[in-house]
């Protein structure tokens, strides 16, 4: 096949947002696929991921990686892709492959043969869950409480963005640790679905209660691991109720992505007197260790121990509305774009 008498279509960032991300932050271009060398596979794009961290990569504040530069195509915390075209040994048209730092906001892209990763077969499960729970959003869950919160047994575990894709895996794994979980989430909808269907033993929504009176029920003897997903307020209140050497993994500060100039928590204080370990943290740290996160996770779904959701939103030209989902928290879990059909 020819691929030049095709083109793709990727979002590329035309200027840094100013607060919600706006559709002329981005332009959708079409350009003509180019030739694949030797060693290199081209892919269509299934799907691509929507992750708060856009927000982040499109500004210019000091990061963990380096921002996307004005010009560029939109990185994606993830994809998954079906081999169209290969001149790689080993890998066949039809492949089902993970996109990496390759695929970003595009509907095809071009991956060098040592970087490919392809999804294991007939596993049962729908693709999705490549991209969600056995993705990124699954790791982050785990090694965040297991390695930095460390819960233990009758411990009180508080999360925020409770219902989102990384906060529902987290409160299900605290459960599955025989913790008293208290989830926060932005609706009662969601608030409902945490408690009637994954468990957690209460569930507050921040956007009704006064979330520090409420934490404060919730939590008679204190807390011992808070789980931070957004930062800002929730933290305040979460500081406020910490117990003697309790854990903080610092998981994501959505609540400040669209504007970062709001100052630092204000019970800082109880670091010191509730000697505290909080500790910022990234999934891509932890790589060396998937393979055994993600076979535990596996298991997790498979008993229906863990339970998902997938946000897909279909077509590549709604990627930059969608993405405020995230921000609104009208996403239902994780949320995807579907750029074509699953082969
Ligand atoms: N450290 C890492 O390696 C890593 C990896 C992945 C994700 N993260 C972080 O983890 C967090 C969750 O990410 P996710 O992908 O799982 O997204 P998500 O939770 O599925 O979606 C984001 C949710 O955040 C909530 N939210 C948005 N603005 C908020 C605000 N101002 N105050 C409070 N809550 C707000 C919304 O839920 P409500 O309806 O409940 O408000 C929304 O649904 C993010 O902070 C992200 O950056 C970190």
């Amino acid at each position: 096949m020819s691929n030049l008498n095709h083109t793709y279509k990727s979002w590329r960032l035309n200027k840094r947002p100013v607060g919600e991300i706006k559709n002329s932050d981005l332009s959708l271009v079409e350009e003509n696929i180019p030739e694949i060398n030797d060693n290199e596979v081209l892919a269509r794009t299934i799907y691509f991921s929507l992750d708060p961290t856009n927000r982040i990569w499109m500004s210019d504040v000091d990061q963990y990686m380096e921002p996307v530069e004005i010009g560029d195509i939109m990185r994606a915390g993830g994809s998954i892709a079906v081999v169209e075209e290969s001149k790689v040994n080993d890998v066949s048209v039809g492949d089902i492959i993970q996109g990496g730092m390759h695929g970003g906001w595009q509907d095809y892209f071009t991956v060098p043969g040592n970087d490919i990763i392809k999804l294991p077969k007939e596993t049962g499960l729908p693709l999705t869950a490549f991209i969600s729970v056995l993705g990124f959003t699954g790791p982050t869950a785990y090694f965040g409480l297991l390695d930095i919160g460390k819960p233990k047994k009758g411990e009180t575990v508080v999360v925020s963005a409770a219902a989102g894709a990384v906060g529902s895996i987290v409160c299900q794994i605290a459960k599955i640790k025989e913790c008293n979980v208290v989830a926060i989430a932005g609706s009662d909808e969601k608030c409902n679905w945490l408690k009637n269907e994954l468990g957690v033993d209460t569930a507050i929504n921040y956007k009704k209660q006064n979330i520090l009176e409420a934490l404060r029920l919730a939590c008679p003897n204190g807390i011992d691991v808070y789980f931070d997903n957004v930062g800002g307020d929730t933290l305040d209140a979460a500081l406020t109720l910490m117990n003697k050497f309790g854990r903080i993994p610092v998981c994501g500060l959505i609540s400040m992505y669209n504007d970062w100039s709001s100052t630092g928590p204000k019970m800082y204080r109880n670091i010191l007197m509730k000697t505290l370990t909080v500790t910022g943290f990234l999934v891509s740290d932890f790589t060396d260790q998937f393979e055994e996160c993600l076979q535990t996770l596996g298991q997790w779904v498979a008993e229906e121990k863990i339970k998902y959701k997938v946000d897909v939103v279909e077509g590549i030209e709604n990627a930059p509305t969608a993405v405020n989902k995230l921000f609104t928290g009208e996403n239902q879990g994780k949320l995807v774009i579907q750029t074509s059909r699953e082969p």
